[in-house]
Order: C-alpha cells, then sequence, then structure tokens
C-alpha cells in the first residue's frame, strides 16, 4: 500500500447553470434526446473573466481550509487540466500567483478526464518517496472555452468546475491499496483540440475553421471508453485482492451515464454504490472525479477505513484506476 491521507477536499463550481432547455435554444437538441444519450441534464458554465486556476485556487482555500492548512504551507502543486489558463506557463503557476503564495512546487497533469487519478498517483509517489509532505491535487476545467457552442454532438455534454484533495503522508491504515494507468497515443485523434499548439499554431484560418475547439468521434471514443475504464477498475479490484462487495463508493469519471453503467456492471459494483454528479455537472473532464469524491464527503458518505473504487479514461486515451482506503 501507499500510506497517505486525504485530510481535506474542496470543489468550486460556477454559479451560471445552462440546462438542456437552455440548449434547446441554441442548437438543435432536446432535453430527451440529451438525458436519455448521456444522463447529463444541466451543466455549470465560467464567466468571461474566470479561468482554470480560478477555480481551482477556490477549491484550494476550501480544501485546505478543511485541513487545517494554509495554502502557503502546501509544499507541492499538482493541477490536472486539459484546459489551462495559458500554454505556459503552467496554470499551477497562475494558482499560486491567484493565492498569493510562493516556493511550492507548481506543475500542470496533461492526461484529459484521467488526469485526478495521474496526478493522484504522482503525488502518492512523491510522498512515499520523501519529496513532499503536503500535497494539493487538483483536477480543473472550463471546458465551456474549448466547446465549439455551434456542435450539438459536443456542446451538450461538458461543464466547467475544480475539485481538490490535500494529500499527507499516511499512518499505514489509509492509502492507495491499487493502482494503474496506462495510454494508447495511437487513438489521440479520436478526441483532441486540432489547433494552438506547435502542430496547428493559432491562425486566421484556424480561428474560422474552430480548429481551436473540441474534435470528437463520440461513438469510437463510446467504445474505447468502455474497454478502458472497466478494465482499469477490474485490474484495480484484483490487485487490491478486494471483491466489489469491500467497495464502498464507485466513482468513475463522469463523461456518460451509459459508460459509467457499462464500467460499474463489470465490476459488479451495485448501482446505489455508484457516486454521480453527471447530471448537475455534465463532463467536467479532470475535475469529475474530485467534485464528486467532495460532494460524497459533504454528504457523510465517506468515512475512515472505507474503500473507494475510481476509474477514468479520457483524450490521449488515458486510462487509470485506483483502489483507496479512506
Ligand atoms: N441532440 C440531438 N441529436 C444529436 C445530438 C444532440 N445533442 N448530437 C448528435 N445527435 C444526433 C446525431 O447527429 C445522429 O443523428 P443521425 O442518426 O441522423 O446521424 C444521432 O444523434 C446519433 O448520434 P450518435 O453519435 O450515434 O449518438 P450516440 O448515441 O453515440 O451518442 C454521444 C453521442 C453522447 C456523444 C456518445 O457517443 C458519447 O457519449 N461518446 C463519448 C463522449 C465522451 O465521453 N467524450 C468525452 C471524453 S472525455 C475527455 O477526455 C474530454
Amino acid at each position: 500500500m501507499k500510506s497517505i491521507k486525504i485530510v481535506g477536499t474542496g470543489s468550486a463550481l460556477p454559479e451560471k447553470v445552462l440546462t438542456n432547455f437552455d440548449l434547446e435554444k441554441m442548437v438543435d437538441t432536446s432535453d430527451a434526446w440529451i438525458v436519455e444519450r448521456t444522463g447529463i441534464r444541466q451543466r455549470r458554465i465560467a464567466d468571461e473573466n474566470t479561468a482554470t486556476s480560478d477555480l481551482v485556487a477556490i477549491a484550494i482555500e476550501k480544501a485546505c481550509a478543511q485541513a487545517g492548512l494554509k495554502p502557503a504551507e502546501l509544499d507541492t502543486i499538482i493541477v490536472a487540466t486539459s484546459t489551462p489558463d495559458t500554454v505556459y506557463p503552467a496554470t499551477a503557476c497562475w494558482v499560486q500567483k491567484r493565492l498569493g503564495i510562493a516556493g511550492s512546487a507548481a506543475f500542470d497533469i496533461s492526461a484529459g478526464c484521467s488526469g485526478f487519478l495521474f496526478a493522484l498517483e504522482v503525488a502518492a509517489n512523491l510522498i512515499v518517496a520523501g519529496t513532499a509532505k503536503k500535497v494539493a491535487v487538483a483536477g480543473g476545467e472550463v471546458m465551456s472555452k474549448v466547446v465549439n457552442w455551434k456542435d450539438r454532438a459536443t456542446c451538450v455534454l461538458f461543464g466547467d468546475g475544480a475539485g481538490v484533495a490535500i494529500v499527507v503522508p499516511g499512518d499505514g491504515k489509509s492509502g492507495i491499496l491499487s493502482s494503474n494507468w496506462g495510454c494508447d497515443g495511437n487513438l489521440a485523434p479520436l478526441l483532441y483540440q486540432p489547433a494552438g499548439g506547435t502542430r496547428l499554431p493559432t491562425s486566421e484560418k484556424t480561428v474560422k475553421e474552430m480548429a481551436h475547439t473540441v474534435h470528437m468521434e463520440g461513438n469510437q471514443v463510446f467504445k474505447h471508453a468502455v474497454r478502458a475504464m472497466g478494465g482499469a477498475a477490474l485490474k484495480a479490484l484484483s490487485e487490491a485482492r478486494i471483491s466489489a462487495q469491500d467497495v464502498k463508493l464507485f466513482i468513475p469519471h463522469q463523461a456518460n451515464m451509459r459508460i459509467m453503467e457499462a464500467a460499474r456492471e463489470r465490476t459488479g459494483i451495485p448501482f446505489e454504490k455508484m457516486f454521480v454528479v453527471l447530471d448537475r455537472y455534465g463532463n467536467m473532464s479532470a475535475a469529475t472525479i474530485p467534485v464528486a469524491i467532495d460532494e460524497a464527503r459533504g454528504q457523510g458518505l465517506i468515512q475512515d477505513g472505507d474503500i473507494l473504487l475510481l476509474t477514468a479514461f479520457g483524450t490521449g486515451f488515458t486510462w487509470a484506476a485506483a483502489v483507496f482506503r479512506w
């Protein structure tokens, strides 16, 4: 076991709510289609002045308050995001500026919707190696600013938000019982943002063609997601040598209810044990798992000793899963 402890969680969600009925007025879609195909009813949308670091900084403040820490005491800030404030520096650096702190290591992880689990794995290893002692592990996204609001196949799916866990060395009782991660870069073209990097620098043409927004082969993503999330979750259960009955809560990445359901069914975990925030927040990419953990804690659903099964997939294609004892 990697002995670590989560001593505080926090989340930040923009105030503005965009419902499926609002979307009906923007593109050719319907509440019935979106609910049936995705399970999403509404999502939060950041205002024009809000960037990913703003949401992450608020979530860090809340998580630190719960942990009885000041943000200045953190020695490491890791932000998992696909929607950074800027291409460089890392969003984690902007988070420091927003919080008015300096000195901690601060860097981003780009692993799409698997980003929070990648960041948690990195944090755990830094702690076990003795490199870090007080780590803010964040997943934050402002997807609404990279979505093409005229493309009904993608714009109905995403939402904005951030979630944070404050991770410290454990006492041997709590931590990661097993974890796995991976990536198949050959599938990268199925879900990506074509323009804005060195492959296709931003130009008048790329803006006109909306190449700076999400491009996705939905059906293909769906197929690979079901396979990857279920497979990673089953591997994590088997390597932790526990059964579905031992799991208190199953928290999958929340992209689409049908994908989550397929992954849950493969693990044999009952429906009641799956914690869902997708209906209210949509797909917040790297933020869905930490926001869900924070909300589950807020509802008193996670107590010391409880076992969580976390699993995710995302652009890349990345995947990851972890069995975590609280
Ligand atoms: N409203 C109404 N109709 C729509 C909409 C919409 N919003 N979007 C697509 N349609 C239409 C299509 O045009 C198509 O019409 P046609 O049959 O006349 O051609 C029909 O609905 C069916 O389209 P499909 O794409 O086959 O629908 P599907 O059941 O596959 O659902 C969806 C589409 C929801 C996008 C699904 O494929 C999916 O969820 N894929 C995974 C997406 C995902 O999770 N992406 C995030 C990855 S995570 C990350 O790393 C960011």
